[in-house]
């Protein structure tokens, strides 16, 4: 404009002031870029974290080409037919399916979402199974989380069927809910010592071979179930606490309104303390491994007061190891009475009460150790068979 007589613009300046803007346009773009991508990978990691969340067992479907929805479980099962029904536990019902395809036989839990704590112990039960891997747990084949056609929410977990039933079944045959066929037949000694030797390989692996241990809480025979070879299998995690972390004192903290076990088999201290701890099962297991030695149920009317499961075999030893022995064992026992057998027989049913009272002590801290316990059952095992005693 030369009526202001200014002096001319130059390129040179006017090329210094643009390249600044320029550089300031291309910061900025790349400047939003980065924020934005920042923000988007944000937003994907919490939608994945979400997605775990809501899906626990997830991965476990992954693991399995099973996907069953309720279309498929409502046929498997006779439309959850009370002739199908095998089971029922605190947070559902458990019901025997044959899957068409190729006939696999499963068993459904569906769970009860009108209880509370369901969709808890369903979580619970998930997240622990999720990692868990062991020849003496029960395989969760997969998850069913869905709508039912009444159009309420519906969640099952699938399981292998374990054709033999519980050990409760075994143990107390005319108390069992389940019947399986074959059932008034009755467990010989070496077969209560593989089933007691299973039930401590799952516990020894669940607290000390895993990242994270598992507590499992709720360890009782009717929690144990057999499989066509007798194996014995944990079962019901519904209850179980993962130990994140895996703190110093292996304890973890039970929420004010969980579930305590059952009665009979939880520790006395869960009575008092609001922890449960590896001990607590090695607790429940001792009074498990004397049941199913002894034929008595800890809930048994004999116990009031004073008078518990531990005390009664540990007051027997060593003079009256005969009479407090399950007589259903004791119809074996007697064709061997008085021959080396029966000696070995007696020297290794005194062993194993011993190893169920020091199990199951009322002080925490003087409980045997789980992987010990599994040790000392093999070499029980193995005097057994070294003395001829195979079935
Ligand atoms: C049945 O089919 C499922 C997958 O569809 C498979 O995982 C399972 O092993 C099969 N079972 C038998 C007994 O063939
Ligand atoms: C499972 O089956 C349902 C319907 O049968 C289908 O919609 C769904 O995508 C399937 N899921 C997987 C993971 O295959
Ligand atoms: C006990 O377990 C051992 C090892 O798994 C097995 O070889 C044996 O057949 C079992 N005995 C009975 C009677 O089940
Ligand atoms: C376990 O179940 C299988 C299949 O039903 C049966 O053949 C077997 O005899 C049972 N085991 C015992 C010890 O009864
Ligand atoms: C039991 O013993 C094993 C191996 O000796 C050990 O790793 C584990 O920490 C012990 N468990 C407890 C509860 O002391």
């Amino acid at each position: 404009m030369p009526k202001f007589h200014l002096p001319k613009c130059s390129p040179k300046n006017s090329g210094r002031k643009l390249i600044p803007k320029w550089k300031l346009a291309i910061s900025i773009f790349f400047g939003v870029l980065g924020i934005a991508l920042v923000l988007a990978l944000m937003y994907f990691g919490w939608l994945k974290k979400k997605k775990k969340r809501t899906e626990p067992a997830s991965s476990s479907k992954d693991d399995s080409s099973l996907n069953l929805s309720y279309g498929i479980l409502l046929k498997a099962t006779n439309g959850f037919s009370s002739s199908n029904l095998i089971g029922v536990g605190g947070f559902g019902s458990v019901y025997k399916g044959v899957l068409d395809e190729n006939g696999t036989v499963i068993a459904v839990k569906v769970l009860n979402l009108m209880l509370h704590g369901t969709m808890k112990s369903f979580v619970t039960e998930c997240e622990a199974l999720r990692n868990v891997r062991h020849r003496n747990l029960l395989k969760v084949l997969t998850v069913c989380s869905g709508i039912d056609y009444g159009g309420n929410e519906f969640k099952a977990l699938v399981y292998e069927f374990m054709v033999n039933g519980s050990l409760e079944g075994w143990l107390h045959p005319s108390q069992s809910l389940a019947t399986v066929d074959g059932n008034a037949q009755k467990l010989s000694l070496i077969q209560r010592i593989n089933i007691s030797i299973d039930v401590a390989s799952a516990l020894d692996y669940l607290h000390n071979h895993l990242q994270s241990p598992i507590i499992h809480c709720d360890l009782k025979p009717s929690n144990v179930l057999l499989d066509a070879e007798m194996v014995g299998h944990g079962v019901d995690f519904g209850l179980a606490k993962v130990v994140l972390e895996s703190t110093d004192d292996s304890k973890a903290k039970m929420s004010s309104a969980g579930l305590r076990g059952t009665v009979g088999y939880a520790p006395p201290e869960y009575g008092m303390e609001c922890v449960v701890s590896r001990e607590g099962d090695v607790y429940s297991y001792g009074i498990l491994l004397l049941e199913m030695f002894t034929g008595v149920s800890p809930t048994n009317e004999m116990f009031r007061e004073n008078l518990n499961l531990n005390k009664f075999v540990k007051e027997a030893l060593p003079e009256q190891l005969l009479e407090i022995t399950d007589p259903l064992l004791l119809q074996e026992m007697e064709s061997h009475i008085g021959t080396a057998r029966g000696d070995a027989a007696c020297e290794c049913l005194e062993m194993v009460y011993t190893i169920g009272v020091a199990c199951s002590v009322e002080a925490r801290r003087e409980r045997m150790n789980i992987t010990k316990v599994a040790a000392q059952l093999h070499f029980i095992r193995d005097k057994l068979r070294a003395a001829g005693l195979q079935g």
